[in-house]
């Protein structure tokens, strides 16, 4: 992609419209601050719609709901909420009941749409409802937090937890229509904004140096306030994982790629029980420099680069080592980590499956990564 763009990837303009090209099931997915105003661009996907069944979280609903049911009521549609509690663990069987039981008893019907008004719990749980309902109703994707406007909401991967690991029950069902109003990020924690930013940030390494250049330089404002470097950031992950998508909507191949940095980030996340210790985008992170420094390790790639990605992940704030701060109480048994991804769905027949990368935007799938390699680049990065 880098090809055809300056290395200037701010959108000074008020919106930017991505397509995801799916055929009948294509999309369009608009950035920019304020979008929330333009869910009345659904009466020309369905003219005759009338309600909306909003499904969000409390946090969300306190803090924006009003704004949203004053778009809605704007664009002429009659609304009923669905609000759940906040967290990863609504993500379940438990909590997919209680919203499905809900929406049946307000008589959803096929000619309605559900609206997932919220983070990546909230679009993944509300999708996967949406997929499974009367055997498929239409939804759309209002993420309010940066991992799910620039990941989660896009690409129609949807699902819920089990006991026995993350996303393991779901399905592909692609929304109608993606709003991302980067306004909406303006009350998430630097936290959360900084995990997000990991995925931001996964785009210019997989696929485009010119963009990840970019980004070195402009990622506080990216982080700090809604702007054109903002918008311009979603707008190219966006592009990014629309083209990607639109190539391999079922990961049967290229799709892969955006698990950068996530066979090293999910184990970690599951030994810390995917609890608060460690945000998703916080592993994801540790993961991309892991990868690369494996990368470097196999003689594929030249170690400078995973310093480049450790010291911009640094100034950013984000962890890069096992011994930062609070990761360093922990021990971090490196046979373990594996044996973690060895669980991994991802993972088929034993063998250990990494995207790699032979510098800065030029990942690439490799499979049968021997075991001993794997546990080098652990135990140097502070694993036992
Ligand atoms: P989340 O949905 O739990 O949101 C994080 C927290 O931020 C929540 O407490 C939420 O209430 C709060 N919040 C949301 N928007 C806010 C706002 N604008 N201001 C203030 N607070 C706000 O977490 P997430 O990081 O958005 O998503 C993580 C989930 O996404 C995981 O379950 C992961 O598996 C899933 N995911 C799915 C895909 C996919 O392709 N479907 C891709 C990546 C991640
Ligand atoms: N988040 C990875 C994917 O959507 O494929």
């Amino acid at each position: 992609m880098s090809e055809t763009r300056t290395a200037d990837f701010a959108v000074r303009d008020a919106r930017a419209r991505i397509r995801v090209e799916l055929g009948a099931r294509g999309y369009d997915i608009v950035v920019g601050a304020g979008t929330l105003a333009d869910i009345g661009l659904s009466k020309a996907i369905w003219p005759k719609l009338r309600r909306v069944l909003v499904v969000s979280d409390e946090t969300v609903d306190r803090l924006h709901g009003a704004r949203l049911a004053e778009a809605l009521a704007g664009a002429g549609f009659a609304r009923e909420s669905v609000v759940l509690p906040p967290g990863e663990a609504t993500k379940s069987f438990a909590m997919l009941e209680t919203l499905c039981e809900t929406l049946l008893a307000r008589r959803i019907d096929r000619g309605d749409v559900v609206v997932a008004f919220g983070g990546g719990v909230i679009g993944d749980l509300a999708g996967f409802a949406a997929a499974i309902l009367l055997r498929g109703i239409d939804y759309v994707q209002i993420p309010t937090t940066l991992l799910a406007q620039v990941d989660s909401s896009v690409g129609g991967k949807t699902a819920i937890d089990t006991k026995l690991g993350k996303n393991l029950v779901g399905a592909f069902h692609q929304p109608r229509l993606v709003l991302a109003d980067t306004a909406l990020l303006d009350t998430l924690p630097r936290r959360d904004l900084l995990a997000g930013y990991a995925e931001v940030a996964k785009y210019g390494l997989i696929m485009d140096e010119a963009f990840f250049g970019w980004l070195e330089r402009a990622w506080p404002r990216v982080v700090e306030r809604a702007g054109p470097e903002r918008t311009g950031a979603i707008d190219f992950s966006c592009r990014a994982k629309a083209a990607i998508v639109a190539e391999d909507e079922r990961e049967t191949g290229r799709r892969a790629l955006l698990n950068f940095g996530h066979t090293f980030g999910h184990a970690l996340e599951a030994e810390c029980g995917f609890g608060d210790e460690l945000r998703h985008g916080e592993a994801v992170a540790l993961g991309m420099v892991m990868a690369f420094d494996l990368s470097a390790a196999m003689g594929l790639c030249d170690p400078a680069a995973g310093e480049r990605v450790r010291r911009h992940f640094a100034a950013a704030g984000l962890p890069t080592s096992l011994r930062a701060n609070t990761l360093a109480a922990r021990p971090w048994p490196a046979e373990r980590l594996v044996e973690h991804m060895l669980s991994d769905k991802k993972t088929r027949g034993g063998a250990l499956t990494f995207i790699l990368a032979r510098g800065v935007g030029r990942a690439f799938v490799a499979h049968d990564v021997p075991r001993d390699r794997v546990i080098a680049t652990l135990r140097a990065h502070g694993a036992a």
